[in-house]
């Protein structure tokens, strides 16, 4: 198992509803935790927040989210199947956003700040979540995951809001983004 990254065509992808939770699930699940941590351990300025089954070529309706954002020793996940977004709004805001799919490259996303979103835990309890800020964000971005749009995609091509990685940690705007972006990353959207 490995994360996949563009322009790897399973990344467009939609992906299909989880039916019956199993140990073929359980599994994906358990090897999601493991890549995200193993992704973290060779990244040590970035937290892996979260992931979605298609990042690792399994196009199933699963994400995984950090419990907690701030503190990478705290390393647990909860999974959400099948996660629904059932109402988005509140004011758009724009924010970093990078992906552990999208190597190197982040951006200043508008998402709606706030979100209700339903899904099953692994046990199969079904739960509604009320999420803003942060967690709004991650839960969007991870769902856009299961129907195969990146971040990229919302980012207007005029809008230079584009930043890459430094050695040290630090985001630098990229300069030339067409050019870097379409390097790694077919073209938002259309073919
Ligand atoms: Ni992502």
């Amino acid at each position: 198992m490995k994360i996949i990254t563009t322009p790897d065509p399973r990344l467009r992808e939609k992906s299909e509803k989880v039916r019956v939770i199993d140990d073929e699930i359980l599994g994906v699940i358990a090897d999601m935790r493991k890549l995200s941590l193993d992704w973290e351990k060779e990244h040590p300025y970035e937290l892996s927040a979260a992931m979605a089954a298609p990042q690792m070529g399994v196009l199933k309706r699963i994400i995984i989210v950090r419990d907690d954002m701030e503190d990478k020793k705290k390393a647990t996940f909860t999974a959400l199947i099948n996660p629904e977004v059932i109402r988005a709004d509140g004011k758009v805001v724009k924010g970093d956003e990078g992906c552990l799919s999208v190597p190197e490259i982040y951006g200043k996303v508008p998402r709606p700040s706030k979100v209700r979103v339903k899904a099953k835990l692994e046990d199969g309890t079904e739960v509604r979540i009320k999420a803003t800020g942060e967690l709004a964000r991650t839960l969007l971005h991870e769902i856009d995951h299961l129907d195969g749009i990146l971040f990229i995609d919302h980012i207007k091509d005029d809008e230079k809001a584009f930043y890459r990685m430094n050695d040290k940690g630090e985001l630098e705007p990229v300069k030339d983004y067409e050019a870097e972006i379409r390097d790694n990353v077919e073209l938002w959207g259309e073919e």
